[in-house]
């Protein structure tokens, strides 16, 4: 038999697939600078929006006590996590399903639902996961650009310069508004970029193709939301849109990986309504992130019980390991970590949010535990300048935003060495 070329074996949409590239560890940084004969002490990594706060002590209680019963094969189906969890949520154990971080439940998605013929509805700049789910199943992504960032410099004065921008918006985005008139001389971020999903716009993207929209809330790597009102349009949208001749409507995936750091924005909205409503939706959220239980790998997702059971078809067996269910049961009663960790995120931001300021930097204000914040200079430059430091944050360009870098807020002390840095990666840029 002649030999064959092992390409001719694999799927042609592995060829053009774009792999996901993760956040620098700290130790493979650590091996990097120490072959280079570098000496860089206490690195600090800020580059995956994980809690640094670490888990709840609960957590390692509970880690440590099973522990050694891991020769076992863990229950599949996360029995004591869900029936916990269902009832926090108010919702049927049914209702739940477990993946290996909330990241496998949006490739089975894809493998469930998507086809080559079929269209799936992302929006610019979102979280990559969704476009590569896409990808994988070779179906079409269609991307939608996210709304323009909503003020413009006036003869020296900001002002509103987007209908939908409104005094609500301005707050939250740290402006001060004078209505004046005259020319828009220039937007305070690089022209035409836009920074939160929009979401009617991805309402009328649908056509009979479409079989999932997915949408970030708060998006990542942008830290914006979308509010209560834009929600409730874009449900309005779908569902009286030309194209409700659709049998059935499509799958909106609504990613709430930020969800506890979100919450308490005044209008942030309330999906657990659309479930109930039993639209065709599916709601991510993670213990990953503020539960800090990332390196475990365990999120769910929340929907009516027929899309859970073709969900449930093709998940792999024994999928969420032994540990990561008892950390994550045990994760649920600490509310005093969860309070904590949100005051901390609450003060470093108003920390990073200041001394950006002062730098005469521009950031997007989030909702959630990392900042974008504008370099004005290449970020993958930025991004390599601050690891000389031993400060590990993210550049942006996968995301569209090659002049930014994503940066987690970390521990008081964390932020401040990031500022540090910055401030002489800025001040190498000024003196060359
Ligand atoms: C918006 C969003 N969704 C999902 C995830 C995946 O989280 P995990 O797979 O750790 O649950 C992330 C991680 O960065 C994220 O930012």
């Amino acid at each position: 038999m002649k030999k064959k070329d092992i390409k001719e074996l694999v799927r042609k949409e592995v060829f053009s697939f774009q792999p996901y590239i993760p956040g620098k560890p700290i130790a493979e940084l650590e091996r990097e600078l120490r072959q280079k004969g570098v000496k860089v002490k206490n690195i600090i990594k800020l580059a995956s929006n994980e809690n640094p706060l670490g888990p709840s002590k609960k957590a390692i209680s509970a880690l440590e006590r099973s522990a050694k019963n891991i020769y076992f094969y863990p229950e599949s189906s996360c029995p004591e996590l869900r029936k916990k969890l269902a009832k926090k949520l108010q919702v049927k154990p049914e209702n739940l399903i477990f993946g290996n971080g909330s990241d496998e439940i949006i490739e089975l998605i894809g493998k469930v639902f998507l086809n080559p013929e079929d269209e799936i509805i992302v929006s610019e700049h979102a979280f990559i996961r969704y476009q590569m789910a896409g990808d994988l199943m070779g179906s079409k992504v269609v991307t939608v650009p996210m709304t323009p960032y909503p003020f413009v410099i006036a003869n020296s004065s900001l002002v509103i310069a987007t209908p939908t921008a409104s005094l609500c918006e301005a707050k939250r985005w740290g402006v001060a508004i004078s209505l004046g008139t005259g020319s828009v001389k220039q937007s305070r971020f690089s022209k035409g970029v836009g920074f939160t999903h929009d979401l009617v716009a991805m309402a009328q993207a649908v056509t009979p193709k479409t079989k999932a929209i997915f949408i970030a809330n708060p998006n990542n790597p942008t830290g914006t939301y979308n509010t209560a009102d834009e929600m409730e349009s874009f449900f309005n949208h779908l569902t009286t849109y030309p194209l409700n001749h659709l049998s059935t409507m499509p799958l909106v995936i609504i990613d709430e990986a930020y969800y506890e750091y979100a919450k308490g924005e005044k209008d942030y909205p309330d999906t657990l309504k659309y479930f109930r409503g039993g639209k065709n939706i599916i709601i991510l959220r993670t213990f990953s992130k503020i539960y800090g239980l990332a390196g475990l790998r365990i999120g769910y997702g929340i929907a009516k019980k027929e899309i859970i059971d073709f969900l449930e078809r093709i998940r792999p067996p024994f999928n969420v390991n032994s540990l990561a269910q008892e950390a994550a049961l045990a994760s649920l009663d600490d509310g005093e970590q969860i309070k904590k960790s949100i005051q901390l995120v609450k003060e470093g931001k108003k920390y990073l949010y200041q001394e950006l300021k002062k730098l005469g930097l521009n950031y997007v204000p989030s909702a959630a535990n990392f900042i974008l914040i504008e370099m004005k200079k290449e970020g993958k430059k930025v991004f390599t300048e601050l690891l000389e430091q031993g400060v590990i944050v993210r550049a942006m360009e996968e995301y569209g935003f090659p002049e930014y870098i994503r940066v987690t807020i970390g521990l008081p002390e964390e932020n401040r060495k990031f500022i540090q840095a910055l401030k002489k990666v800025i001040s190498i840029a000024i003196s060359r």
